[in-house]
């Protein structure tokens, strides 16, 4: 039994309780958000100023105005009894235990006795602050532990009291699930749960290993990042964008209640050059300066030497490349500092992971599943495990005279995971594998694909046939496309129909879809001169493009993250799109000084005039969207942008689009062929110069940008020609196809390349 949320009460709208209010409102519940009162004229100011945060461009909480609308900011003086009718009030006020209890006593006394309650404690027990409570209380209670920023973080730890009622964590568990796209794990009242436990040992392991080693933070950072599958911000990186003095906090009170023999203790301590740094204000991005300081071409990082800041460089090997394409062993079996620090920080940090089963959970998958959602680790710490080798990881342990885990001593033969044909196993205490099990709508393609064989691979991408359907999966770095990209989905649509599958998905569960067409591979053409092999890997593109558009088979794309660039390219040629609540989409070639040329243009085009009606408008759109690279940052902005139709569809937990997808794919329509397009010519197309001289002269644009979008304007107007003149779509592919080649040959768009690849910046020329 399930109880409905129909209206959500939320207390303190800092980070964490405004992001929550967001993420109830986005999945259009009224919100009530509460803060303290403040002294002067706007008594909700501290309320305000949570609403504010979520539409902070850079990190938007919020995903439409209408989301914002659902919101009520208020104080708890004045609007305490706005709550009363609420069906769940999620408490996220400062981690002080009397505050938390007194405010509870005010929601017995508000509140009737069916209202959810519960807190965002990272890590005060819940047998603590329901201490003295009712019995009614404890049975209402639990703890919902969500990660910030609350929109994109997709693990909520969820842990119930001895007395909460199954109706109130099953409630909450099909919530969070269905309504704010969380994966739920249901943790035990141990101190941290499960991700920050491991995850909090993870980066002060690695802070203080880094110190005793003497490795920069730029050195640490390169290492106990992608190497290891985890975010690229590292160790110090991660430090500076949670806040030092956060962290110093969060390390301490772990401290405090974990048990004495637990060995975070060893690594808990704050150094005396991380405590001077917080004493100076240094306490990273919000005050622009911890271990980093500045962005993009001014970034500096800290000498721990001098405490000054200095120029920063990122830091790469062969050793470390390798290391990221064929897994951490590589780097683990190396000999020098590098391998050195990563050997001991992850050796340390799988045997705490491992000595927490069973105490604090039996299940090894929970433990992955929290650090693959809370902390974006690409893997767990037991998947990891798999993929060194127990024998080897165990040998080592042993040579060096360290204990091994018990759990992972008493296994040492199998490994955790299991991937029969019927489906993933992973081992259990006894020693048996036991099926993972989800939710029935949780379908996750990373550990599906694990039980299936591919049809078809290579390096960048596969594809694999499962229920009748042909599932096309990219998996480069940033899933960047290049020409074998492009044959494999080439392959999967053409044997698709050969079989008489019901259709072709497009899909991965890596943090991005795709960030578009492998900028190496257009660096490597024009540095070897061979732009015919340039014109070749583009028509190549143009054509599995249309391949997918007219073949008999319906063809869904469901994109996570950011399709952008190629990527989006893409998605915008498949009949149906099936996205994610947070997936971001957009043509961003212009700031590399390129355009899109896999149909890009010419879609966003026809999309435009589709939703318009009107040739000149629909040019001048498609010219700016494409030109400004601009971004949707919601399914729901994309709709405004013409980057989707009404027909496509969006899903807020992102673990359900693929069921959805292979569940939709029969009642797919399939899109029309193009007609021919009446371009608007020479007139639009001098008045799109004027407006890009214009601009050039109040230096809102760059030369090189007004050159692009010259190629720009000349595509979707048709340059030269007659107004009224008809374009096929092959005609559109041609121009995008000449002017990105154009543009490739131009030394300006070859630097901006080279910045991008090199230094990683985008390159104002
Ligand atoms: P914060 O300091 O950003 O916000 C706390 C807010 O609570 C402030 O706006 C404060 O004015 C308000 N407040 C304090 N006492 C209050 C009271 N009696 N009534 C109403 N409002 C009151 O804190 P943050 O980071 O949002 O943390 C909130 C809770 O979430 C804490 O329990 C924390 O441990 C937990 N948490 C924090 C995470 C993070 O990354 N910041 C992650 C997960 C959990």
């Amino acid at each position: 039994m399930t109880k409905k949320i129909k209206k959500v009460g939320v207390i303190g709208a800092g980070t964490m309780g405004a992001g929550i209010a967001g993420q109830v409102a986005n999945a259009g519940i009224e919100v009530i958000l509460l803060d303290l009162p403040t002294e002067g004229e706007d008594v909700n100011a501290l309320a305000r100023k949570g609403l504010e945060r979520l539409k902070n461009p850079e990190m938007p909480g919020l995903i439409s105005e209408e989301a914002e609308a659902l919101i009520y900011i208020g104080n708890t003086r004045d609007d305490f009894d706005k709550l009363a009718d609420c069906d769940w009030v999620a408490e996220a006020i400062v981690e002080r235990l009397n505050l938390k209890q007194q405010l509870y006593r005010n929601l017995i006394d508000c509140c009737g006795t069916d209202t959810i309650i519960t807190s965002n404690t990272s890590t005060i027990p819940i047998a603590l602050l329901t201490k003295g409570m009712p019995n009614s209380f404890c049975q209402n209670f639990a703890i919902t532990h969500f990660f910030n920023p609350v929109r994109f973080m997709r693990l909520l730890e969820l842990v119930r009291g001895e007395q909460t009622a199954d109706e109130v964590i099953d409630t909450l568990n099909q919530f969070s699930e269905m309504q704010l796209g969380k994966g739920v794990i249901l943790c035990e009242d141990k101190p941290g749960f499960l991700a920050n436990r491991v995850g909090v040992f993870a980066i002060q392991c690695a802070l203080n290993l880094a110190f005793e080693m003497s490795l920069s933070p730029a050195e640490a950072d390169a290492v106990f990042g992608r190497p290891f599958g985890f975010p690229k911000t590292g160790v110090f990186g991660l430090y500076d964008l949670i806040g030092i003095d956060l962290m110093v906090d969060v390390a301490q009170s772990l401290v405090n209640i974990l048990p004495d023999n637990d060995p975070f203790h060893k690594y808990a301590k704050t150094n005396e050059f991380v405590a001077n740094m917080v004493t100076n204000g240094q306490t990273g991005n919000k005050n622009n300066q911890g271990f980093y300081q500045g962005l993009g071409g001014d970034r500096k990082v800290i000498n721990f030497n001098s405490g000054e800041y200095v120029s920063f460089a990122r830091v790469r090997s062969d050793l470390l490349e390798k290391s990221e394409k064929e897994g951490v062993k590589v780097l683990l079996q190396d000999g020098g500092p590098h391998g050195e620090f990563a050997w001991k920080v992850l050796s340390e940090v799988l045997c705490y992971a491992a000595s927490l089963l069973p105490d604090v959970t039996s299940n090894p998958a929970d433990i992955d599943d929290a650090m693959k959602l809370g902390y974006n680790w690409i893997k767990g710490p037991f998947e990891l495990l798999d993929n060194i080798g127990h024998e080897y990881f165990i040998n080592r342990l042993t040579e060096e005279g360290r204990p091994v885990p018990v759990f992972l001593l008493k296994n040492a033969e199998k490994n955790f995971y299991n991937a029969p044909a019927e489906g993933l196993q992973v081992l259990q205490e006894t020693g048996v594998y036991a099926p993972i099990v989800h939710s029935n709508d949780t379908l996750r393609f990373s550990e599906l694909k694990q039980t299936l064989k591919a049809e078809n691979s290579n390096a960048v991408a596969s594809w694999y046939e499962y229920k009748e359907a042909a599932v096309v999966e990219f998996h480069s770095k940033a899933n960047a496309l290049d020409s074998d990209s492009l044959d494999i989905l080439s392959d999967a649509v053409y044997e698709a129909e050969k079989r008489g599958l019901r259709g072709i998905i497009v899909h991965n569960d890596s943090q991005h879809f795709s960030c578009g067409v492998s900028l190496w591979s257009v660096r490597e053409c024009f540095e070897i001169n061979d732009y015919q092999k340039l014109d070749n890997f583009l028509k190549h593109f143009q054509n599995t493009m249309l391949q997918m558009r007219d073949s008999s088979l319906p063809v869904v794309s469901a994109p996570v993250g950011m399709s952008i660039g190629g990527g989006f390219e893409v998605v915008l040629h498949t009949d149906q799109v099936i996205a994610n609540t947070n997936s971001v989409m957009g043509l961003v070639e212009s700031s590399v000084g390129l355009i899109p040329s896999g149909g890009g243009c010419k879609e966003v085009l026809y999309r435009w005039n589709e939703k318009l009606g009107d040739s000149r408008q629909a040019a001048w759109n498609a010219f700016m969207n494409i030109g400004l690279g601009k971004l949707a940052n919601s399914p729901l902005e994309a709709e405004k942008l013409a980057f989707t139709r009404p027909t496509d569809s969006f899903h807020v937990n992102r673990d359900h689009v693929l069921g959805i997808a292979l569940s939709t794919l029969n009642k797919v329509k399939k899109t029309p062929r193009r007609e021919p397009l009446r371009l608007t010519g020479k007139t639009h197309f001098e008045e799109m110069k004027l407006w890009l001289s214009t601009n050039l002269e109040k230096e809102l644009l760059t030369p090189h940008d007004q050159t692009v979008g010259i190629e720009i304007a000349r595509i979707v107007t048709g340059g030269d020609c007659v107004e009224g003149t008809l374009a096929t779509e092959q005609d559109l592919f041609n121009a995008e196809r000449a002017s990105f080649l154009s543009l490739a040959k131009s030394p300006e768009t070859q630097a901006r390349i080279v910045s991008m690849l090199d230094a990683g910046q985008t390159l104002r020329n």
